[in-house]
């Protein structure tokens, strides 16, 4: 049971954003008509940004006016200065202030570098000015992975108002993705409280992604609970959640709607979705499910619609269906792989990636982003010596005297950097250096397959998308097709891959094929391909995978490094093949074909990826 109004929107598209802009806009226009002031109560974030931009865009075309807004924002990391890359003051300007005319006056946020002793003066003064100037209108939220709104971290009393925290383990470790290392993440910040939030006349929060597709069913379903802040607004009279179907993903809703209402049984995909969603919560495997289970789970309407052991055919013969053998796969064309990231390709398709070439095809893989994020500090200072030492064996006198000046600015910044409290912007050559060490371990890592064409875009726009696909005219198209954070490099690039390829008017035009890295592999009911990766494939993946040597540094006492996370991501793939009654295969890759492909494209496609059964079984 929903027990907060949601609202769903569509993955890959701006309507959510769209709508909560105009809901504001709105807001703003009502009250400027009537000589008011609207509050807005402001987050940041990843999650609020697409509202950001389309707000802007519509003070642009001159919507709206925000010379009479007054805006609060949730928090700030104690100790950051406001310039700090990572400050929450920085980010309101970077990502909104600057380009609208909102007053400079009228805007307030979190002080990091108040002094201890002044905190409570400050946090009570906060409280003050959002009374004095009539209360938040509309409070704008993001939900953190462990339920925080605000940094109201768990537990944090439902009475509390604007104040210092600690952060959470967990917040800290989401937080590595902005400033690189836990050890530079501020640990304390301050924010609004619980109350505060609650306070506001209208609240809207907003998940985006799969990564909170969990939190958010605990927040939406289960109880008012002090360990999931962000379930207090099922107390709120007028808050609502807005979702993508990513972030909506686990809600009953999505995920078992017969358990929520009346459903259309005669949806062949509803039928697959059930009947593999039966076996796994029995744990029988399909062909063992019998009437009771059915009943038990609230499905008996769909035994209604097709007779158990039909029912129990027809979906196995379509998970069977989807298993693609390399007889079935592409000979002798023209493949194109992207990857957002330089390893996201060997981590998903690095058995497909052999395939292919045993199959003779022209193999081209493009990596959409530099890459340099996540390269340790020190792997870089380690390519920059081996380029000094190189030049040293070369009795290289002008290379070695660059090279030397080269190992010592980065270890000069490194140096500094450790001594820096929440760590430094990175100069040019240190980024530069980094990408480097990303481009050559995935140049050796397609070479290791037997690709010899990779190339490197550095960013993907439409112009430059339509380029590479002119340059290698494909038959076959594969891209990362995740669903985590709208604003990720994944999936960035998935929106920009999409519309080139729907603006690609061509001829023949491609298939596009989507695989998936940091969301969850395609099951076999959402996949369109289920391609078994042998015992040699699949330890020829592993050593691509280390070539990544870079991604493959988890320093943590107990982390899994990269190519124990691919071992695992594919046998429970053929685990869970094996649950449904599907053996003879111990590791898969999944793949989907990307689904704005009209039928009459399809049948022009030179080279189709049959996804016919090759096989049928027969249940009893
Ligand atoms: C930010 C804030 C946080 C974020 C939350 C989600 O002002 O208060 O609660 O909304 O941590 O962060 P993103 O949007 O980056 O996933």
């Amino acid at each position: 049971m929903e027990r907060v109004k949601v609202k769903i929107f569509p993955n890959e598209t701006n309507e959510l954003a769209e709508e909560i802009a105009n809901l504001i806009v709105s807001e703003i226009n009502a009250n400027n008509a009537a000589d008011r002031r609207t509050v807005l109560g402001l987050a940041t974030g990843n999650t609020p940004l697409d509202v950001y931009r389309e707000l802007i865009r519509l003070h642009k075309a001159g919507k709206v006016d925000f010379s009479r807004v007054v805006t609060f924002n949730l928090d700030e990391y104690y100790e950051l200065p406001p310039d700090h890359e990572n400050s929450y003051n920085r980010f309101m300007f970077d990502n909104l202030f600057n380009y609208i005319n909102v007053k400079r006056e009228n805007i307030h946020i979190p002080q990091g570098l108040i002094p201890t002793k002044d905190i409570q003066d400050f946090c009570q003064n906060y409280e003050a000015a959002i009374k004095a100037a009539g209360g938040i209108d509309i409070q704008l939220l993001g939900i953190g992975r462990d339920g925080h709104i605000g940094f109201n971290e768990p537990l944090s009393p439902e009475d509390s108002h604007t104040r210092m925290v600690e952060l959470d383990k967990v917040t800290l470790n989401d937080a590595v993705r902005e400033f690189g290392d836990v050890k530079l993440v501020p640990t304390r910040a301050l924010t609004m409280g619980v109350n505060t939030i609650m306070q506001s006349r209208r609240v809207i929060l907003i998940a985006t992604g799969d990564h909170k597709a969990s939190i958010i069913r605990k927040s939406v379903e289960m109880p008012v609970n002090p360990e999931i802040v962000a379930s207090y607004l099922q107390k709120h009279s007028n808050a609502t959640f807005y979702l993508d179907q990513a972030a909506a993903s686990e809600l009953t809703r999505s995920s078992r709607p017969w358990v929520s209402g009346a459903v259309d049984w005669s949806n062949p995909v509803l039928q697959h979705h059930a009947v593999t969603y039966l076996s796994q919560t029995t744990k029988k495997s399909i062909a063992e499910l019998d009437v009771g289970d059915f009943v038990v789970n609230l499905m008996e309407g769909l035994l209604k619609e097709v007779p158990l052991a039909t029912l129990k055919t027809k979906v196995l013969n379509e998970i069977v269906g989807k298993i693609v053998t390399n007889d079935r796969l592409p000979v002798k064309k023209s493949v194109l792989i992207m990857a957002p990231h330089t390893e996201d390709d060997v981590v998903a398709m690095g058995g497909m990636m052999q395939k292919l070439v045993a199959n003779m095809n022209d193999v081209a893989c493009v990596y959409m982003t530099a890459g340099a994020a996540n390269v340790l500090d020190y792997e870089a200072q380690k390519f920059a010596m081996a380029k000094l030492i190189y030049s040293q064996h070369m009795g290289d006198k002008v290379a070695l005297e660059k090279e030397q000046e080269l190992v010592s600015n980065v270890t000069q910044y490194i140096a500094k950097k450790k001594a820096s409290r929440f760590g430094l912007p990175e100069p040019i050559e240190m980024t530069t250096i980094k990408a480097v060490v990303r481009e050559a371990e995935a140049a050796s890592a397609c070479n290791y397959f037997g690709i010899t064409r990779c190339e490197f875009m550095n960013g993907a726009s439409i112009e430059k998308l339509h380029h590479i696909f002119d340059k290698y005219h494909p038959s076959v198209i594969f891209a990362c097709g995740d669903i985590t954070d709208p604003n990720s490099a994944h999936r960035l690039c998935l929106r920009a891959l999409i519309k080139a390829y729907q603006t690609y008017t061509v001829k023949d035009k491609p298939e596009l094929w989507l695989y998936r890295v940091d969301s969850p592999e395609y099951s076999p009911i959402d996949a369109d391909m289920l391609v078994p990766i042998s015992t040699v494939e699949m330890e020829s993946k592993i050593v691509g995978t280390i070539y990544h040597q870079s991604q493959n540094y988890k320093l943590q006492l107990g982390a899994k490094q990269l190519w124990q996370k691919v071992e695992e991501r594919m046998q429970s793939q053929a685990n869970l093949m094996k649950a449904l009654g599907v053996t003879g295969y111990n590791s898969y890759e999944t793949f989907k074909r990307f689904s704005a492909v009209t039928p009459a494209q399809t049948a022009t496609t030179a080279v189709p990826m049959q996804t016919t059964p090759a096989a049928t079984v027969q249940s009893h």
